[in-house]
């Protein structure tokens, strides 16, 4: 497929399993607000933290492959999960600048006092090669106690964000690293910003939750720059934020919970497009499922 390549005028691409990339793109509407955005949600094949590694390789490149043919100039892969599988793999099929996110352990071993932090991420993050190189890196004297946060993802993604169970489920998490000693909380799932404040109702003011989705922000500001490709206010009629979402947001679910996450936690009216975005291992389903 010939494309034309990439203007600064082009949209950013920014792609999760489902509605947890929300909250690195509000971090970046508030530091780009100049930028046009795609938001893709796979909400259909959601959670990935239960997939294989192969499924998750295969659907993030063909949501990288869609968004670059929507004329996407740059793509965020707002996923921790996605990105300790495959940002590798995808980048080297991919002509567009990718940013991926990993688990905030540099900032809690500089933030500790403690010296013991929590992470709380997926099992597929938290047993990748990836995240174990991250903590032998930036670990040193930091005790690290690592939880897989089983049932947080489905919860955000039918919009539960602080019923009683899951305020229960989040203690089962939560409480064993307070007794431990840990006065630091990774949030290694970008759907975990949306739990802050049921976090926050249990550990109080504890623990310091670390959430690396400003620090996204930042580097996808310095990927723009380094390929000349940051939007400027002249590249849109309105940069600020509340008069002009300039983000269009797409499901491969029905996108009713999209919406509604949408407008409850940003503050964002706007349709959500249905998306039909096949795969090799997506077909293989569907096909046995016929
Ligand atoms: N938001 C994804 C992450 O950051 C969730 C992964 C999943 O769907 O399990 O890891």
């Amino acid at each position: 497929m010939n494309l034309p390549a990439p203007h600064c005028a082009a949209p950013i691409g920014i792609f999760d399993s489902g509605l947890g990339g929300l909250s690195v793109l509000r971090a970046v509407r508030a530091q780009l607000p100049a930028e046009q955005l795609v938001y893709v949600a796979d909400s259909r094949y959601a959670p990935y933290g239960q997939r294989d590694d192969d499924f998750i390789a295969d659907r993030t490149l063909a949501i990288g492959e869609w968004l670059v043919a929507q004329g996407a100039k740059a793509l965020v892969v707002a996923c921790n999960t996605a990105t300790a599988q495959s940002i590798e793999f995808v980048r080297a099929r991919l002509s567009i600048p990718l940013v991926g996110v990993e688990p905030g352990v540099k900032p809690a071993a500089q933030l500790s006092k403690s010296r013991v932090a929590g992470v709380l991420a997926t099992q597929v993050t938290l047993r990748s090669a990836r995240f174990q190189a991250l903590v032998a890196r930036h670990a040193d004297d930091l005790r690290v106690l690592c939880q897989p946060g089983h049932g947080l993802v489905e919860a955000v993604e039918r919009c539960d964000i602080g019923s009683p169970e899951l305020v229960a489920l989040l203690r089962g998490y939560v409480q064993p690293m307070l007794d431990a000693g840990a006065d630091t909380l990774v949030l290694g799932c970008t759907h975990y910003p949306f739990l802050d404040t049921a976090i926050r109702s249990i550990v109080g003011e504890r623990m310091t939750l670390v959430d690396t989705s400003i620090a996204i922000a930042r580097q996808l500001e310095r990927v723009l720059d380094q390929h000349g490709l940051r939007a400027t206010a002249a590249d849109g009629e309105s940069t600020e934020p509340a008069a002009n979402p300039r983000a269009r947001f797409c499901s491969t679910s029905d996108g009713a919970h999209l919406r509604a996450l949408a407008a409850a936690l940003l503050g964002i009216e706007a349709p959500v497009e249905c998306v039909q975005i096949p795969s090799r291992r997506t077909r293989e389903l569907e096909g046995n499922a016929a």
